[in-house]
């Protein structure tokens, strides 16, 4: 099983991370993780980022699944969700449902948040709505593909 850690942009494993996400989710969109840095300066520092890892004996740890989360976005209190990627080899075997919990954890423990968001791509609403998440709104375009706000009250 994977563990989850909880990573900063100069941890060694930040590398693994970013070559997830644009695999699995930015890639297919024509972007990257350089891209987002430009458009957006200093998110990356901003975000508290949370990995899943294996530990493979040969070839040491190998990062699974990720997810970022943005503490204060867009105001106090609230947090936003983003970046959640599992490899396509290890998907559906618990590794989001890990992620989630832990940053459940994070947010609305030490954080103190009160309400968490995300954006999320169709299809994955289903995803988060099996981990207790809400949809909230209609539908809307983002990054040239359909998406739905999906919210998770804490307490
Ligand atoms: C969406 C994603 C993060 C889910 O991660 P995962 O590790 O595969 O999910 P889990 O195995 O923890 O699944 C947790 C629950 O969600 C359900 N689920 C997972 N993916 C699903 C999907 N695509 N459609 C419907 N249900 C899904 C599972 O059935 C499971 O429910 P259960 O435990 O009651 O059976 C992963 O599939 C992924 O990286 N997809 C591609 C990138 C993406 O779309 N990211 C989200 C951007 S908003």
């Amino acid at each position: 099983m994977a563990r989850i850690q909880f990573i900063g942009t100069d941890h060694p494993l930040y590398e693994q991370e970013v070559d997830l996400r644009n695999r699995v989710l930015l890639d297919p969109i024509g972007i990257d993780v350089a891209w987002l840095e430009e458009r957006w300066p200093g998110m990356e520092a901003r975000s508290e980022h949370f990995v899943a890892v294996i530990d493979h004996p040969k070839d040491g740890p190998r990062v699974v699944g990720c997810v970022l989360l943005l503490p204060d976005e867009p105001e106090k209190g609230v947090g936003k969700l983003a970046q959640m990627a599992v490899d396509p080899q290890r998907q559906r075997e618990g590794i989001g449902r890990e992620l989630c919990t832990e940053l459940e954890r994070r947010a609305f423990g030490e954080l103190g948040l009160t309400r968490l968001f995300c954006h999320a791509r169709k299809g994955a609403d289903r995803f988060y709505q099996s981990v207790g998440w809400v949809p909230e709104g209609a539908e809307f375009e983002e990054a040239g593909i359909p998406h739905i706000k999906m919210v998770c009250e804490g307490g």
